[in-house]
């Protein structure tokens, strides 16, 4: 396993499977790992409450600590904030380990360039990854219909937009779909240059919400705000999951959101048995805790950069 874990990518198939494995051991009572006295930077630039509560318990459930630092220092006579890398240098040397989620793309490999000596996680870095995401939506996943490959597989709402989305895709390369159906607006299709060839043989877009035969409904939704783009009513409403949807998904459907929700599913079909976006919300912790375990334990002479 590589020291930095900035994009789905640089992790292999073998090692998203042991972490998988180790979160279901964790969650079947076996003991975490401790790393007392471990320091966890968690750095969270955008606001987050699943992820960065989610990294706080986990390295205090391994025996740790963690810092949060939410911006970087700005006073009056500097024109901007302190940057981001000069903020890395100075704490550098502070944790054992560094959690960033911030808003721009290039933030990861900005950190990582800085962070060399030092494991670094993204937990989302502006529209391009949440690799952290993907592994708790696979953990979700392989609890239900306890196989990741041969399902058929359905993305829903702003797949330009969804880093999590992103990921999750990326991740889909090691265990091929039956089908993967994207549906979204037609300015908001996931990138090309993520879909792999693994994908696009069994990749069928819609232009409306067509859940029928699915094995997995991944709610992305639409972000809002003035960055984002405006989707109106009728293209949100489009796109929705219902009660009125429900009767057309297989029994065997699981619906998971990386949350959190805005308008993509009506709070009523959160008494669905097939809603699970809860239940994989609070699972990620076991798959946190495993991420962590192996990221702090890996000794330092077997380590190798990716950036
Ligand atoms: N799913 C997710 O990343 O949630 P937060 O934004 O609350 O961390």
């Amino acid at each position: 396993m590589k020291k930095h874990l900035l994009r789905i990518a640089d992790l292999t198939k073998d090692e998203i499977l042991a972490i998988l494995d180790r979160a279901e051991e964790l969650r079947q009572g076996s003991k975490p790992r401790r790393f007392p006295g471990t320091i966890l930077g968690l750095l969270f630039f955008q606001a987050s409450t699943r992820t960065r509560i989610g990294f706080h318990s986990a390295i205090a459930r391994l025996g740790g600590t963690g810092i949060t630092i939410e911006k970087t220092k700005y006073q009056p006579g500097m024109t901007h904030p302190e940057s981001l890398e000069d903020t890395l240098r100075s704490i550098v040397h502070y944790c054992d380990a560094f959690v960033l989620r911030h808003p721009e793309n290039d933030s990861i490999d900005r950190a990582a360039r800085v962070l060399t000596g030092v494991p670094l996680l993204n937990a989302g870095n502006g529209l391009d990854e949440h690799p952290t995401q993907a592994l708790i939506d696979l953990f979700a996943i392989r609890s239900w219909h306890h196989r990741l490959e041969g399902l058929r597989i359905g993305f829903v709402g702003d797949l330009a937009r969804s880093r999590s989305t992103h990921s999750l895709l990326q991740a889909l390369h090691y265990f091929p779909p039956a089908e993967l159906r994207l549906m979204h607006p037609a300015s908001a299709a996931a990138p090309p240059n993520i879909l792999s060839s693994q994908l696009t043989d069994t990749l069928r877009t819609e232009s409306d919400l067509r859940v029928q035969h699915l094995d997995v409904l991944y709610v992305a939704g639409f972000s809002q705000g003035d960055e984002a783009p405006h989707y109106d009513t009728a293209a949100r409403q489009r796109f929705r999951l219902t009660t009125q949807v429900l009767p057309r998904l297989s029994g065997r459907c699981l619906i998971l959101d990386p949350l959190p929700r805005i308008d993509e599913i009506d709070p009523l079909v959160d008494r669905s048995p097939n809603a699970y976006y809860f239940l994989q919300s609070t699972a990620g912790r076991f798959v946190r805790s495993a991420i962590l375990e192996l990221q702090l334990g890996m000794p330092s002479q077997t380590i190798s950069c990716s950036s």
